[in-house]
């Protein structure tokens, strides 16, 4: 009788709690939801707690699952570009640097003839008569003028009997019978020359003014 009891007290001490469990599968002192649980593995969130809807033993009840995590909001990273910085090192915009001029290559001009003179030898405005060497190492008397930056190159020779004029002022004049030429373009201004000097053709180059023409 005594091991009759025993094995009823274990007994309804065994069922009593399986019947807790049962009854009790989320702690009474927890909330439940109430919502109705009417579908295994519905779902509902209540104060940031998941709960889904399970059957047991033939019934559905609200069983607590892992707590919902708080969503993370993500915040980008402060920039520390030199634009926001109080860094000395100036931005790559303000590095560029600025494409690298053309590089200008002095092509050495080649100019045929001799050199008559120096452009720094004249005057603006006024004949200048100059001795210098032709290519065949002569030496030849040539009257210049500059006027305006252009140079103008003529025979000496007088037109009228070929004495050699000289030069005055913006002229170029004849002392054998009083002709007078334009210093510039070497037309006759006073006769009795009746025909302009000769004209050379001529170049300037690095400051040198170059006779082209055959004397
Ligand atoms: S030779 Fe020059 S004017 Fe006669």
């Amino acid at each position: 009788m005594i091991e009759f009891n025993k094995a009823r007290r274990s007994f309804l001490i065994g069922s009593g709690s399986s019947l807790l469990l049962t009854l009790l599968p989320i702690p009474a002192f927890a909330e439940v939801p109430k919502a109705i649980c009417s579908k295994a593995g519905q779902k509902v969130l209540l104060k940031g707690k998941n709960y889904i809807c399970v059957k047991k033993s033939g019934k559905l009840q609200w069983q607590l699952l892992t707590p919902a995590k708080p969503t993370i909001t993500l915040h980008p990273t402060p920039s520390t570009s030199p634009a926001s910085s109080h860094s000395t090192t100036p931005s790559p915009e303000a590095t560029h640097s600025p494409p690298p001029a053309p590089s200008v290559t002095s092509t050495p001009q080649i100019v045929s003839g001799f050199i008559a003179a120096k452009l720094s030898d004249l005057t603006e405005g006024k004949s200048k008569i100059v001795v210098a060497k032709d290519l065949k190492g002569k030496s030849v008397s040539l009257a210049l003028f500059l006027s305006a930056g252009v140079v103008t190159v003529h025979s000496v020779v007088c037109t009228h009997q070929g004495c050699f004029v000289g030069e005055a002022d913006k002229t170029l004049a004849c002392p054998c019978h009083g002709s007078v030429f334009d210093g510039r373009t070497g037309a006759v201004i006073n006769g009795p020359a009746r025909s302009p000097l000769q004209g050379y053709k001529v170049a300037e180059a690095g400051g040198d003014i170059y006779i082209q023409s055959d004397i």
